[in-house]
């Protein structure tokens, strides 16, 4: 076992295999989760007790987790410095989401505005409650090990915070037990929407066809969906948060994240050029990020046995911290330790 690891701050972060992943999950998280894997000691999950929160086949979910594991490391993800695991691997997340989902305030959980937002369009029947009760999985996944820091989009600030307090709750009652984590949120421009709907997040379990890229697209199939993609009926190509310009944003925005170039230089760039050049040269952009991402991914699908021993050592790094935090939590809280 190497030691190098031992004193850089924490970081621990989340996929759900609710989908195939999409580019907006590499640029608004993997990316990012590649470039601080040498500052911190990371660790990333992908969280399946999460994706049951909204009905999934058994065999899609299965065939997603491995998929999601194996694309984290084709992203760049090297298992020799990160710690790349299964959520449901390691129970300690589901016995602590237990305990903090006892003591999380359902004023707090009915606040969550994700919650609300997934739970407008249905009725009191048809919600599980593992939806309520989402963010205390979260916080466990986040507490286990005593993360520092937490890089997700803003859709999930609240959720951090949401964390934080029941952290604070906790150790205000039972003595200090959990680090209290900071978000990270990706530099600004990372937040890709709706290829079809721009001012809608992109997701990856949307049904429309040209609603996002999914990272396994072939590459034709990419670019036309790019070149379908929702503009405006005017001309000039300009960074905005304005809502009737958010398509051509969005353009903007994932050509900005994949070639760095500052907007400045990319607004002059696009100066005199119409919507059909910037849609080429973001698809040229999104097919040279995609390309060698997914020779790589089909290169480790191939690779008999080593995705499951990345998955065995994972599950046995993150276990051996998360068993230790979940022991103390759980005689703070009282419950007899097994003779
Ligand atoms: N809720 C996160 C999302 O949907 C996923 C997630 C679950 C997560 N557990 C986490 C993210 C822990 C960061 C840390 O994006």
């Amino acid at each position: 076992m190497t030691a190098v690891n031992d004193n850089k701050p924490r970081v621990l972060s989340g996929i759900q295999p609710s989908g195939n992943l999409t580019i907006g999950n590499y640029l608004g998280a993997l990316k990012q989760w590649v470039e601080v894997q040498h500052d911190y000691d990371c660790f990333y999950c992908v969280v399946d007790l999460h994706a049951i929160t909204m009905p999934q086949d058994p065999v899609e979910l299965r065939q997603r987790t491995r998929e999601s594991a194996a694309m984290y490391i084709a992203a760049g993800i090297d298992p020799e410095i990160s710690t790349i695991f299964v959520q449901s691997h390691v129970p300690a997340h589901s016995e602590l989401a237990w305990m903090l989902t006892c003591m999380a305030p359902l004023g707090w959980l009915h606040r969550m505005t994700q919650f609300k937002d997934r739970t407008a369009k249905q009725t009191q029947e048809s919600i599980g409650a593992g939806l309520l009760n989402y963010p205390s999985l979260m916080a466990a996944d986040i507490l286990l090990y005593h993360a520092d820091l937490v890089p997700v989009g803003d859709d999930q600030n609240q959720h951090l915070e949401f964390t934080r307090d029941l952290a604070q709750r906790f150790n205000h009652l039972y003595g200090d037990t959990f680090t209290l984590p900071s978000v990270m949120n990706p530099q600004a421009g990372a937040r890709i929407m709706g290829l079809d709907n721009p001012t809608a997040k992109m997701s990856k379990s949307e049904a429309s066809e040209n609603h996002a890229i999914f990272l396994l697209d072939e590459l034709p199939r990419a670019r036309k969906k790019i070149m379908r993609a929702v503009t405006d009926s005017q001309r000039e190509i300009r960074f905005s948060d304005e809502p009737e310009r958010a398509g051509v944003n969005n353009l903007l925005t994932i050509y900005q994240a994949i070639s760095g170039e500052s907007n400045a230089a990319i607004e002059a760039h696009f100066a005199d050029k119409g919507y059909g050049d910037l849609k080429r040269a973001a698809a040229d952009c999104v097919l040279s990020t995609l390309e060698p991402l997914q020779a790589r991914y089909y290169e480790l699908m191939n690779e008999a046995g080593y995705l499951d021993s990345v998955l065995r050592l994972g599950r046995e790094k993150a276990s051996a911290i998360a068993d230790e935090t979940l022991k103390l939590a759980q005689e703070r809280m009282g419950f007899l330790a097994p003779s």
